[in-house]
């Protein structure tokens, strides 16, 4: 059985999707839910759900961007984790600790990648006049929301739509999309999963 930490940062309603799929005949389980703030809602829903939390908070590093990365890596290799999960985690990582974990991290994005890699997605996507929007999963590697795609879900932009509006129709995909890609990436298949919200 492969063990997975998740990293967040905030609400952690992907870690929490993430958490309640790693059951059964899943071929993970959770290890660990890692939060770089101490008051993220997420730690204690995680704690609800019987999962080991913990807390390395950035801000005392200051700009010793690998002090705290070093601290991060200590604290997911003592859960044993073999795979990582960023959900919402929002600290850019070095190369340093990208390296660490290559070929055995993911992140999920709310966007369509390669477009809108980084912040606001939502209303970039607005801002284009783009007539689809969505999220996407990719395995992390050096480059900022640059690595392989490992899974999208598409949906249509509504006239009217706003920035909030569309965030709150993309996040319910993204809690579909995360578990459907770790499931298959845990067993070591990186075939690309497609959903359109038709198969909702
Ligand atoms: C999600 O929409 C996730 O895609 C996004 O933050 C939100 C976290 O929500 N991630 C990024 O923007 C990464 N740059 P959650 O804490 O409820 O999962």
């Amino acid at each position: 059985t492969r063990k997975v930490a998740i990293l967040i940062s905030g609400g952690g309603s992907n870690m929490v999707s993430l958490v309640r799929s790693m059951t059964g005949d899943h071929p993970a389980r959770p290890s660990l839910v890692l939060s770089n703030r101490p008051d993220a809602g997420g730690l204690l829903k995680a704690a609800d759900l019987g999962v080991t939390t913990a807390v390395v908070d950035h801000k005392p590093y200051g700009s010793n961007r690998e002090g705290f990365e070093a601290e991060l890596i200590a604290a997911i290799e003592a859960s044993e984790a073999d795979l990582v999960c960023l959900a919402g985690f929002m600290r850019v990582l070095t190369p340093y600790f990208v390296g660490h974990w290559a070929g055995r991290m993911l992140n999920i994005h709310p966007s369509l990648l390669p477009k809108y890699k980084g912040l606001h997605t939502h209303a970039r996507a607005l801002e284009a006049g783009d007539t689809e929007h969505g999220c996407s999963v990719h395995e992390v590697t050096a480059e900022l929301d640059g690595g392989p795609i490992l899974g999208q879900a598409r949906l249509p932009i509504l006239s009217g739509d706003t920035p909030d509006t569309l965030a709150a129709r993309v996040l319910p995909l993204e809690h579909r999309l995360y578990p459907a890609v770790l499931r298959r990436y845990a067993t070591g298949d990186r075939t690309p999963i497609l959903l359109t919200t038709a198969d909702a």
